[in-house]
């Protein structure tokens, strides 16, 4: 079977804030990257992520954007990224740009210009709460808009045939900029349903728990509608790799290769208890609702969750190395997790996550270089971990037992089974089941 680069091979996510600040201002930068390079190509990755490096107010660090087709300052410019983009194709890696269409920032220029562009109501019209707790609707003069994360993020109205061609052209931009593919940001949430039905409450939440998860999202999110976007997406980009953030269950999530989706991002590892049992028989589970043709995808590590090397058992980082990257299927590996970096305690004085209820800081600090902290010349944005004087890339380049070595030898053997098919040779769960090649 003839496979694509990102079937045979692997993605990494970069957090462009945390991984290599060029110009000493405590903040991560395209260029940081790009002097960065040959680290990913040593590793053996073959797709970089690079999480959002558009103009942003930074509310949400990123995922705010107030203009789809530049480049934040603290980030760069849009030759920085051009630069970035050459570099990488020459050293025969592949970019992967996140697209974040479901909302802009409230200081996008469209919010005043295009007000049409975004989701309103004269009063309240129902029980939809913001994935970061609290109302979903926010006043604004007389009326009300629609925000699925902050107040500071308006969700652009999908249903709008101008947002369509707006937010398809910013594809086509980055396109002719060299991108070789898109992660979705909240595509899930994308269109929501047109009658603004109340969302049924969750009888077994509990005082404490994520406000989120108090009413079941099936009016906010999952609607049958959003494949027609992918299928604006797919038409857009032609054979550019096009992965979806979509936090949902097993049997919804395969439903979106329909629709021209490449890797519906799998996160059921995230959430999985770590035993054989569970793990075992979340592989069958998904391996058996595959449809034919679709490619699997296994997440391990990403910037909204707890770190693998904190949520595991102590010990356990290179049995997950091990099944991420034997697994059939792209894994996408999280920047850090390659050398066992840990959830960071960042002191109060020192949170900027304007997500209360799950504090993404600790996941998000600077990658560790070396014992001098050569991420940046200046103080970093987020403190580094205490540990990493010991735990950094140089120290676990020089040792041929460590975490780091481990999945390179790991990522260099996969080229040579990422064909195989997936077998049970024992336990696990029902039926053993041979896929076909
Ligand atoms: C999902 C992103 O991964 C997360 O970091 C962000 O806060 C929300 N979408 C909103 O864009």
């Amino acid at each position: 079977m003839e496979l694509t680069w990102w079937q045979r091979g692997a993605i990494y996510q970069v957090y462009p804030r945390s991984f290599q600040d060029s110009n000493a201002d405590g903040v991560g930068d395209l260029a940081g990257v790009r002097r960065r390079l040959p680290y990913l190509k040593w590793l053996g990755v073959d797709g970089i992520w690079l999480s959002p490096f558009y103009r942003s107010p930074m509310a949400d660090f990123g995922y705010d954007v107030s203009d789809h087709t530049d480049v934040d300052p603290r980030f760069g410019t849009v030759e920085d990224f051009d630069a970035l983009a050459q570099e990488a194709h020459r050293l025969g890696l592949k970019l992967i740009l996140d697209y974040v269409p479901n909302h802009t920032s409230i200081e996008h220029p469209w919010f005043t210009e295009h007000p049409e562009y975004y989701l309103w109501a004269d009063a309240v019209p129902n029980n939809w709460v913001s994935n970061f707790g609290g109302p979903a609707w926010s006043p604004h003069g007389d009326r009300f808009y629609y925000h699925a994360y902050l107040p500071e993020q308006p969700d652009l109205d999908w249903r709008n045939p101008d947002v369509r061609a707006a937010m398809l052209d910013v594809l086509r931009f980055w396109c002719d900029h060299g991108a070789d593919g898109f992660r979705i940001d909240a595509l899930r949430q994308l269109i929501k349903d047109d009658q603004r039905r109340d969302n049924p409450a969750n009888p077994s939440w509990q005082e404490g728990d994520d406000p989120y998860s108090a009413l079941f999202p099936d009016f906010t999110t999952d609607r049958p509608e959003v494949q027609d976007a992918i299928r604006d997406f797919r038409a857009t980009v032609g054979d550019r790799l096009l992965v979806g953030e979509l936090y949902l269950p097993i049997e919804r999530l395969v439903a979106y290769y329909a629709s021209g989706l490449d890797l519906p991002s799998n996160f059921h590892l995230l959430s999985t208890p770590w035993t054989a049992h569970d793990v075992a028989e979340l592989i069958e589970r998904y391996e058996g609702a595959l449809p034919d043709g679709a490619w699997p995808n296994w997440v391990l590590g990403n910037h909204d969750r707890p770190r693998l090397a904190s949520r595991l058992p102590p010990g356990h980082e290179r049995a997950a190395a091990t099944l991420l990257l034997t697994l059939r299927g792209t894994p996408t590996l999280y920047y850090g997790d390659e050398i066992g970096m840990r959830d960071v305690a960042i002191p109060p004085e020192r949170r900027v996550d304007p997500w209360v209820f799950g504090n993404r800081d600790p996941v998000r600090t600077p990658m560790q270089w070396d014992a001098s902290g050569s991420f940046t010349d200046a103080e970093p944005w987020l403190p580094f971990a205490p540990d990493h004087a010991r735990v950094n890339v140089e120290a676990q380049r020089e040792d041929p037992g460590s975490l780091l070595q481990l999945y390179r030898r790991l990522l260099a053997a996969r080229r040579g089974f990422a064909d195989a098919p997936y077998r049970t040779l024992s336990g696990g769960g029902q039926r053993p089941h041979l896929r076909p090649r």
